[in-house]
């Protein structure tokens, strides 16, 4: 069975970048491919943006690239295999292009470092997530003969200032990050160790950045963030002023400013944490309308001690009880998770509530992954990976088809019903036809009449397959 509902850590994806902005510049050919998370998305559109002003335009053929980029992923074990792979095959066209630069970027070359360059010798260059300002230079240095390395983390770095060249865009949604790094230290994760201390971005850049890409015709972002419910700007951790003559702003300050760019731009954010996800949040997305009703809100576990293990900062009860706030304001809200099976020291009866925990929920989406272990973190040092890969595939088995279940009743339940859906594209199975989400994050197709991309249409939905609405429009709002 697939791993999950939907492969986050997607296979490699390829950008273009229609036109260099410095065309003083010798004009050279990028390959850029990204893995992983939605963040890794929005950096790869910094790493363009910065390329293009060095002349670089992109390609999708390996064989006319001078450089290769990779912007990796270290999650999982099976993402940072599946990019080895990938760095053998480019190696091997290296054998035969020699003048071919090999770059590896984001959390796989944070984690593994000089590694990469000295014992493995598999590529030219390796850059960690807070570096990425200093790829010009690090180009330069391989161009001229050797190898080049920038690992630093850093406390400030936001990007704030670069605007990202949007890449493999449909021209309707696009993705805002409004903080890096993480500093929740969940014993499983090797997120705090590969892009460092967090850190919040001035939010007058992102209202200015959202503001932007509305008068581009946008009409959909989605803030990014590893813990958004933790955005904090001009106040420190502790909670004190930074600055008594600037404004401070939290989270549910940040999506009211940006919801009032324009009612006709609709607003995403992920990922909410259910130990830090407060009321206040939940009242402000049920005072706007384009602030979708859609929450992630990753749970791991459905059971105490092993979220206590996990270091997550919340138990069972604490979950649910966010979970009843979220129905409490917004009973139509959708939400999803993030669940591993197989932590260690996980016994059955810790997996079945975990079970019984989504058979109460009943999610709309999740993400579901076998534990695996990551060197460096707080459980590789504390606690043995001890459950079995058998008994790890069996118990996410019965995670996905308990979610399955789940799932294919919560869509159900939306036929019959009128959606506003924002078209985003022509359907991959039929040209005839539009696709877009309702604010539940629903996908919808329905026949393409006179609906325009980037527009509000009332949808009917006729029927449902496990996860998407079939409908017809019903209404066109402009
Ligand atoms: N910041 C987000 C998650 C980022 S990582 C949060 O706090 O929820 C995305 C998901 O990957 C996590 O929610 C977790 O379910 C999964 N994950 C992280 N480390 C993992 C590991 N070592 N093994 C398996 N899954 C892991
Ligand atoms: Fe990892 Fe936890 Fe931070 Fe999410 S909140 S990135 S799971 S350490
Ligand atoms: Fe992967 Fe780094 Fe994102 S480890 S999930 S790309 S933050």
């Amino acid at each position: 069975m697939e791993e999950k509902q939907i492969d986050e850590t997607r296979q490699g994806e390829f950008f273009e970048i229609s036109t260099p902005i410095n065309t003083n510049k010798p004009q050279k050919k990028l390959l850029l491919e990204s893995y992983g998370c939605q963040m890794n998305f929005a950096d790869s559109e910094i790493i363009a943006s910065i390329m293009a002003h060095e002349g670089f335009t992109t390609t999708r053929d390996v064989e006319e690239a001078d450089l290769v980029l990779l912007n990796t992923c270290a999650i999982r074990d099976n993402a940072e295999q599946r990019i080895r792979g990938r760095l053998e095959f480019l190696n091997s066209v290296k054998k035969r292009k020699p003048a071919m630069m090999v770059g590896v970027l984001g959390c796989m070359a944070e984690r593994l470092r000089e590694q990469l360059l000295e014992e493995e010798k598999l590529v030219d260059m390796v850059v960690g997530p807070d570096a990425y300002r200093d790829l010009p230079r690090l180009v330069s240095q391989v161009e001229h003969g050797s190898k080049a390395v920038n690992v630093l983390l850093s406390r400030e770095e936001t990007y704030g200032e670069i605007t990202p060249v949007r890449l493999d865009s449909n021209g309707v949604t696009a993705y805002i990050s409004i903080m890096r790094g993480c500093d929740n230290m969940c014993s499983f994760c090797v997120v705090p160790f590969t892009r460092g201390r967090e850190r919040s971005r001035d939010p007058k850049s992102i209202v200015e950045e959202a503001t932007d890409l509305f008068n581009r015709g946008y009409r959909e972002v989605t803030l990014l963030g590893q813990n958004v419910d933790s955005y904090k700007w001009n106040i420190t951790a502790k909670g004190d002023i930074i600055d008594a003559n600037e404004p401070t702003v939290n989270f549910a300050q940040l999506l009211a400013s940006v919801a009032e760019v324009s009612p006709k731009l609709r607003l995403r954010f992920s990922t909410s944490h259910p130990k830090d996800m407060t009321d206040e949040v939940l009242i402000t997305m049920s005072r706007y309308e384009n602030i979708c009703d859609y929450i992630h809100l990753p749970v791991q576990s459905g059971n105490s001690v092993v979220l206590k293990r996990m270091n997550r900062g919340y138990t069972r009860e604490w979950y649910l009880d966010r979970i009843a706030a979220i129905r409490k304001y917004m009973p139509e809200c959708a939400i999803s998770t993030d669940v591993i099976a197989g932590f260690c020291d996980e016994t059955d009866e810790e997996h079945a509530d975990t079970l019984s925990l989504m058979g109460e929920v009943k999610y709309d989406m999740a993400y579901m992954y076998k534990y695996s272990e990551r060197p460096r973190t707080l459980a590789e040092r504390k606690f043995e990976d001890n459950i079995s890969e058998e008994v790890k595939s069996q118990r996410l088995n019965e995670i996905i088809a308990m979610h399955m279940s789940c799932v294919a009743e919560r869509t159900a339940a939306h036929v019959g019903k009128r959606h506003k859906v924002l078209v985003e594209g022509v359907s991959k199975k039929s040209q005839e036809h539009y696709y877009g989400r309702n604010g539940q994050n629903v996908v919808v197709v329905f026949p393409k009449n006179e609906a325009k991309m980037g527009q509000y249409v009332w949808v009917n939905a006729l029927s449902s397959t496990a996860v998407t609405l079939i409908g017809e429009i019903d209404t066109y709002i402009d």
